[in-house]
């Protein structure tokens, strides 16, 4: 190939690879098969092995590959990364939307609903429309470094479209978490080679997030949706529902299983919808966040110390069977953290996981 046609067809390659990336991840709707897409692929690291000096960060090639950390390092949040209280019954959903009918003395309240995705929170960082950092939450106020983890997650952009217009700086919240199917192949593997089983999709995937080789991160099935826009240098959308719709021109994956209710009878529909149709969906879902849809009324609403009043999670009844506790086990988090799990005789409650050998159901106390 002449040199002058070498950068013209990289940025070409690049294109069509994220074009692939994000009908295959995001859209779940691939236009080429794994063949056609792993020559360009190959394509595309042969031209870049052969000029290193035209690499750029933003390749699809470099989702892999950075080196170790020694730890990592614990980074401010630009924002508050801030909780939801938490209700499970009828009248708690009814006091909250007479609350806010209340405190923003109207009639009615328009309200957008999602699944609360049963993974852990992340902030990511766009500069010009380039993934620059990516922490987890932490503890609200700092979190942890988790970039060179979170570009191995392919339904993640390390670009955004570039077509709609990209502010200079965009910090958005979502949830990282694992698919079902995925959750129970990893188990398997890992069960094969005699490590312990994750005891949930959840601790599988805080797990596979923080560690320190992003080259064992990549080998786990992650998978991110963004849900929040934390700060931005354009103006911010008018509604929550125009937020999520944003990000899904920018090309972020947004809950695609959500819905504008005008009333609060039409989020208990929907979070009864969404409860009976639990089991049929390939992740992990614990209920249904309920956000005030105007960010004006959001801003006038404002926060308590760590939750906003605008928002709740509204969970689902706790699931239910009668089964035995057949033993105790104290798993052992990275921070040190105790979380008891409950080795059940059958083994469908929830995940069955393997443990010495063995297959429980599993449960541990929910958040
Ligand atoms: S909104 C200020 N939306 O639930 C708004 N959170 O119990 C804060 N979560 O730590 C969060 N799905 O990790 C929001 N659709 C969703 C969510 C969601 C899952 C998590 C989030 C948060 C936890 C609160």
């Amino acid at each position: 190939m002449a040199h002058a046609d070498i950068l013209p067809r990289l940025i070409a390659l690049r294109d069509e690879i994220r074009r692939h990336d994000y009908l295959y991840y995001v859209k779940d709707h691939p236009e080429i098969s794994d063949s056609q897409y792993d020559r360009l692929f190959r394509e595309l690291v042969e031209l870049e092995q052969a000029h290193p000096e035209l690499v750029t960060p933003d390749s699809p090639s470099q989702r892999v590959g950075a080196p170790p950390l020694q730890e990592l390092v614990k980074v401010p949040h630009e924002q508050p990364m801030l909780s939801l209280d938490s209700i499970i019954e009828q009248s708690e959903v009814e006091a909250f939307d007479l609350r806010m009918k209340r405190e923003l003395e109207t009639p009615s309240v328009e309200y957008s609903a999602e699944p609360k995705f049963d993974g852990l929170s992340v902030e990511l960082m766009y500069d010009h429309g380039i993934f620059i950092r990516g922490a987890t939450r932490g503890d609200g106020t700092t979190g942890e470094d988790v970039t060179v983890n979170l570009r191995t997650i392919r339904s993640l952009p390390l670009q955004l479209h570039a077509r709609s217009n990209l502010p200079d700086h965009l910090v958005v919240r979502g949830e990282v978490y694992m698919r079902l199917d995925d959750f129970q192949a990893l188990n398997r593997r890992i069960t094969e080679r005699g490590d312990n089983a994750f005891a949930n999709p959840r601790n599988a995937a805080s797990g596979s997030l923080r560690q320190l080789d992003s080259t064992i991160t990549a080998t786990r099935p992650l998978v991110v949706t963004c849900y929040e826009i934390m700060a931005v240098s354009t103006p911010v959308p008018p509604t929550h529902w125009d937020e999520l719709e944003t990000l899904a021109q920018w090309g972020l994956p947004a809950p695609a299983l959500r819905r504008l209710c005008a009333s609060i009878d039409e989020v208990m529909a929907f979070h009864r919808e969404t409860e009976s149709m639990r089991d049929q969906l390939p992740y992990e879902i614990d209920g249904v966040v309920v956000k005030v849809n105007r960010r004006d009324w959001q801003g006038r609403l404002g926060m308590k110390s760590r939750s906003p009043r605008w928002a709740i999670a509204y969970k689902f009844t706790p699931r239910k069977e009668i089964t035995i506790v057949q033993e105790i086990v104290v798993s052992v988090g990275r921070t040190g953290t105790l979380t008891p799990v409950a080795l059940l005789k059958q083994p469908r409650c929830i995940t069955p996981m393997k443990w010495r050998g063995k297959t429980f159901g599993s449960a541990i106390p929910s958040r």
